[in-house]
């Protein structure tokens, strides 16, 4: 019996404009799919959406629809993206199915009935982006800790569950299994900022929010967004209904891939849910890093901060095909941390990568076999030369890639095919196969230098096969190889497996080169044309709104000091910031500023201006900024610097 490898993307939130943020996790999973159907395993691949809660019910009322009304179209393009990015998932569940919404009920009077939730007065803070309950020592600055927004103070009558007496069991779970959270960075925050503090009972129903599953014996309760979402990976595959057999076969879930901003809910809430429930817990839960856009993990509300980013999935595959967007993603964050996106390292990536090292490659030697030999496969050769160091990197390449996918290294993987694809480069160099055809006695040398590059493409295509779904079977079909029927990588662990003979065809350009200013230089000409075709309302770059009351205590957190500015220069790419160099007294700091149109590099050197000194780093186009300089804008979005009224020294302090 094949074995089963069931991995799940977290289910997402129909809430606005799809970006190429959201597609990380799903194509990250895909490749994990492929790779494991590859290795002949028995897959399951669930992906989804999770509809209800606050968030939506708001949204859809804004707009003046219902919810389903709102959610059907989301949903419905979400899955066009996935088809346009070729996710080849096993199932899509919808947390509005009628198999889910009955499964959750069931399990919500499953944990009821063994004491594990009870019924008492919920009051505390709640975040609506996140569906999150905080309580007040958990607030940062009376904000969410997580996203940095408002909260709103909710008192109601609850459903709790007993989360508090699982931190124990929790912290064991970790130590008895170091792999269950990955990366492992990820297990310390879990445990210092959570586990440790000890955990509070978790406020599991509202009867504020309608839209959600009603409690069955309760009816004027709704079931908590998370418990509903988390459960989705068990319903989804049948459990609570009359038939479970998937979920007899699939659970516990090999690997729930997730965002880092998630992992609470996974590595805590999760296993202790299923702990009560009596349930085995999943075997791997991952928290990836973001890619960020315009410095920022892209919500909705910041997307049009960074209008001239091309974010859109659809568009961009439109215009650089599923392969090259898969291939961005998977090679560019890495592993555990977070990437960029601008469109210019986008094209880089595909010209660098793709065009350069892996389109080269292929064009080079599928017209060398035909302008040298007719189209024929020449036949291997007595290794000389470099021969053999080459053969070897093709020959361990199976084991790099495991070692790399094993450790939920998609990167590193594809980095291991890529010094395939460079070594095969480097030896084209070396061997000089156009100085070789001069000389008819060389022709057998010719032959199986032309050989060797054949099989590290056919090895490398096969290889690909995970990550990206068009390339390889367009390479291998060159050498007669029916891609498709390329079901698991067995001829790939093999040198010498293409027969002498084999008629091989000129590639077509797998990746064609792109013009990389001329392609910005079109993305800019895009959106200033459609910011003509809907001119923007000129509002300030700051709400004019009145915040509320603040002690003392809250001001005195804040620490403002005197800054010189030593240098600065214009961020690239960015038509609103500056980079600053300041000197604090002592210290030397680098702060970027949004105050590009209203001040010049030059004038900027030698004021003196005043910073708050004490903000927490912002990664602002790539540069971090170690503070902020503050600046007066009127409702006309006209800026002024502020600065001391008489001369002082920098690194003065301002209070
Ligand atoms: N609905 C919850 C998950 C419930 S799972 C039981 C949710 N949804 S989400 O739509 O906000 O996020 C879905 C996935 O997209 C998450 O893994 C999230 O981390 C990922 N991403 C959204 N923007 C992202 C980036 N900019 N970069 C990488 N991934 C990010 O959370």
């Amino acid at each position: 019996m094949k074995e089963k490898y069931y991995i799940t993307t977290p289910i997402y939130y129909p809430s606005g404009n799809w970006h190429i943020g959201h597609c990380y996790t799903t194509v990250v999973c895909d490749a994990f799919a492929r790779y494991n159907r590859m290795l002949g395993k028995d897959v399951f691949f669930l992906t989804g959406t999770d509809e209800h809660g606050q968030k939506v019910e708001k949204k859809a009322a804004e707009a003046g629809v219902t919810p389903l009304e709102f959610i059907d179209p989301l949903v419905a393009e979400l899955k066009e993206i996935w088809k346009a990015l070729d996710i080849n998932y096993s199932k899509f569940i919808r947390t509005t199915d009628e198999e889910h919404v009955k499964a959750v009920q069931k399990i919500f009077k499953q944990l009821y009935d063994k004491g594990e939730i009870y019924k008492a007065e919920y009051s505390g803070w709640y975040c609506t982006p996140c569906e999150a309950f905080w309580t007040e020592t958990q607030l940062k600055d009376g904000k969410c800790p997580d996203c940095g927004r408002e909260v709103t103070l909710e008192k109601e009558e609850s459903y709790f569950f007993r989360l508090s007496k699982y931190a124990d069991k929790i912290i064991k779970l970790y130590e008895d299994n170091p792999e269950f959270l990955q990366p492992k960075s990820r297990m310390n925050e879990m445990i210092n900022n959570f586990l440790k503090p000890g955990l509070q009972d978790l406020c599991v129903s509202r009867t504020s929010i309608k839209w959600g599953i009603p409690v069955t014996f309760d009816e004027k309760h709704t079931v908590y967004v998370w418990v509903d979402a988390l459960s989705n990976y068990i319903t989804a595959l049948g459990y609570g209904s009359e038939d479970d057999s998937l979920y007899q076969k699939y659970w516990p879930a090999d690997l729930h891939m997730t965002g880092k901003e998630i992992i609470r809910f996974h590595a805590i809430i999760w296993p202790a849910i299923l702990m009560a429930l009596g349930l085995p817990l999943p075997k791997q839960v991952y928290g990836h890093g973001w890619l960020l856009i315009g410095g920022d993990k892209l919500s909705k509300s910041k997307q049009d901060k960074v209008k001239a980013e091309l974010t859109d999935p659809k568009q961009l595959v439109s215009r650089y095909g599923s392969d090259a967007l898969r291939y961005f993603l998977l090679r560019e964050i890495p592993f555990g941390s977070d990437g960029v996106y601008t469109n210019e390292s986008l094209l880089n990536r595909i010209n660098s990568d793709l065009a350069n090292d892996l389109g080269n490659l292929v064009s080079r030697t599928t017209a060398m076999i035909c302008q040298y030999f007719g189209g024929v496969l020449p036949a291997a050769g007595p290794r000389e030369g470099t021969d053999g160091e080459l053969i070897s990197v093709a020959e361990n390449l199976g084991a790099n890639v495991k070692k790399a996918m094993d450790a939920l290294d998609a990167p590193e993987a594809l980095a291991a095919i890529f010094r395939l694809v460079q070594r095969a480069n480097k030896y084209i160099d070396e061997t000089t196969p156009w100085i070789l055809a001069k000389d008819e006695g060389k022709k057998a040398r010719l032959g199986a230098v032309l050989y060797n590059l054949a099989e590290c493409i056919r090895i490398a295509a096969i290889y690909l096969k995970p990550f990206l779904t068009v390339a390889p079977d367009k390479i291998l079909a060159c050498f007669g190889i029916d891609g498709k029927k390329t079901e698991d990588f067995s001829a790939a662990n093999t040198f010498g497996v293409l027969a002498a003979g084999t008629a091989v065809e000129k590639a077509p350009p797998v990746f064609p080169r792109i013009d990389v200013k001329k392609e910005l230089k079109e993305i800019e000409e895009m959106f200033a044309k459609k910011a003509k075709a809907e001119p923007e309302k000129k509002a300030p770059a700051h709400e004019h709104t009145q915040k509320e009351e603040i002690g003392i205590d809250d001001f005195g957190k804040v620490q403002l000091k005197v800054a010189l500015v030593t240098a600065c220069e214009k961020v690239e790419k960015s038509k609103k910031l500056l980079k600053l160099t300041v000197k604090l007294g002592e210290e030397t700091r680098t702060v970027v500023s949004g105050i590009a149109l209203a001040y010049t590099p030059e004038e900027m050197v030698g004021k003196k201006v005043v910073m708050v000194t004490n903000l927490k780093p912002a990664r602002l186009c790539g540069i971090v900024s170690e503070g902020m300089i503050l600046c007066a804008e009127n409702e006309k979005g006209e800026l002024s610097l502020l600065k001391p009224e008489r001369e002082m020294e920098d690194g003065s302090e301002i209070f």
